[in-house]
């Protein structure tokens, strides 16, 4: 181990440089202009794999962005470690709130700014090298590796679904590794066993077939832009709670011991609210912040538009509103059956006067993962290793769509050993990555994959 330690120590700053690398890469998977950048992250990432020293790597092409695969299998009688990530990052505007250009690594006060540095580059990033360093020193890891990356996670993960339920016996493995969550605090080793799931929508409604004099006509034309604020108004009520009929059936009810576990974390709303900028935080009536983002749904409009936003004036009454609404999931509730809830409730409040469209774009179910597996327990050891402090165990608001999909399919436990924090502006301006938890993530990952080889399972 000490040698191990030493390498990751004396190559850090390549490790560094090598992420800036990867960072440089646009690779924004929602916008077909980088279809391009999707594909040389694709490449990138295999040829990392290849130089860590994994026997076998792989892109696979699907309908949709390519599938990075790498193996090394030299550890009969050890445990196989799938370890999931994904290359796609989100889109960059408003671009102009950008303190440096979101493509072009920084370095400022121990932390690197680009898009996809925490989520979800550089939090994979850490189990590349600590395989690498394995390869290096002790001349293997410890266990067997899977690696399996991803370019479509931030749209859904539509075709990786299709590639695990054809490469079942390729993906054959006894546990699943992902770092793309959140730690609870600062330098807090911390494992995240729940995580909301996903319905996303789009909104079109379209009134006059062109837009018109507000002065001649505002009084009798129906207006697109009113009604969708009105209809987004009308999904919440005064308590906070959601509209929808049925919405609230499959919510599972939290045990005592959760809520108190929960409460023992002594989580501050003040500092949440610091931190966002906002003078009060809102929500549901009757739980508490972090309740609030944990266990209970939440709905939230990500994007309008509708009209003349210009500068100046100009009096119309608009042709057509469109919005985008999320809608994030907890367990039991089911994506499709949400959907439809949504679409029939969306569908009852608009008023006839108008044309009503509803897309639904992408989803994922909400997942819980198993606090007692052997992967928790070595995860846990890893962390705390790396840390030198106790691991916390708590549940994010977040979605990792395919984590389901693995249970599904690959009968595998799930463990996610998160290195972010939720200050990082993940899907937002200046998204960072503090570097301190860049290396206490590839020392918790090589101390874990020594843990977990340690355990029979
Ligand atoms: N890494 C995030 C998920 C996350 C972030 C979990 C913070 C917990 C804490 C992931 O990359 C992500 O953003 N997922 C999307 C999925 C969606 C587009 C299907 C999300 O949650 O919006
Ligand atoms: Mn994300």
């Amino acid at each position: 181990m000490e040698e191990l330690l030493n390498y990751i120590q004396n190559n850090y700053e390549n490790f560094i440089e090598e992420l800036k690398e990867y960072l440089r890469i646009p690779s924004i998977s929602t916008l077909p202009a980088h279809k391009k950048d999707i594909a040389r992250c694709a490449y990138f990432t295999a040829n990392k794999l290849k130089n860590a020293g994994l026997s076998r790597v792989e892109i696979f092409q699907t309908e949709g962005h390519p599938v990075v695969y790498g193996e090394w299998l030299g550890a009969p009688g050890k445990p196989t470690i799938l370890i999931y990530g994904h290359y796609d990052v989100q889109p960059v505007d408003p671009i102009e709130l950008w303190d440096n250009p979101p493509f072009d690594p920084v370095i400022k006060n121990g932390k690197i700014y680009a898009r996809g540095a925490n989520d979800n580059k550089g939090q994979l990033f850490t189990h590349i090298k600590s395989i690498e360093s394995y390869f290096r020193t002790a001349g293997s890891p410890p266990v067997n590796i899977k690696f399996l990356v991803e370019g479509e996670e931030e749209i859904g993960s539509e075709h990786l679904e299709i590639f695990i339920k054809n490469n079942s016996d390729l993906l054959k493995c006894g546990a699943i590794l992902i770092s793309d969550t959140d730690l609870y605090a600062e330098g807090v080793p911390t494992i995240t066993y729940g995580l909301r799931g996903l319905v996303y929508f789009n909104i079109d409604i379209t009134g006059p077939d062109r837009d018109l004099h507000s002065g001649t006509f505002g009084g009798v034309s129906p207006n697109p832009a009113n009604i969708l604020a009105k209809i987004i108004s009308e999904l919440h009520d005064q308590n906070g709670k959601i509209t929808i009929p049925g919405f609230y059936d499959d919510v599972l009810k939290v045990s005592k011991k959760e809520k108190e576990s929960i409460r023992s974390l002594n989580f501050s709303e003040k500092k949440l609210a610091k931190e966002i900028k906002v003078k009060e935080l809102q929500g549901e009536k009757g739980f508490s912040a972090i309740e609030r983002t944990w266990i209970r749904p939440s709905l939230d409009c990500n994007g309008i538009i509708s009209g003349f936003t210009g500068e100046g004036a100009k009096t119309i009454i608009p042709s057509k509103a469109s919005a985008k609404v999320s809608i994030r999931l907890v367990p039991n509730q089911n994506p499709n059956k949400v959907v439809k809830q949504f679409k029939r409730f969306i569908n009852k409040v608009a008023p006839k006067s108008v044309k009503v469209n509803i897309t639904f774009l992408h989803g994922a179910p909400p997942s819980l993962t198993p606090l007692d597996s052997n992967v928790t327990k070595a995860a846990s050891r890893g962390m705390e290793k790396a840390f030198g402090k106790k691991t916390v165990f708590v549940r994010d608001g977040g979605s990792i769509p395919i984590i389901n999909i693995f249970s599904k399919r690959l009968k595998a436990p799930v463990v996610l050993m998160g290195l972010g924090l939720s200050s990082e502006n993940l899907h937002s301006p200046n998204e960072h990555f503090n570097l301190n938890h860049f290396k206490l993530g590839i020392l918790s990952s090589a101390f874990f994959m020594k843990e977990i080889s340690e355990v029979s399972r």
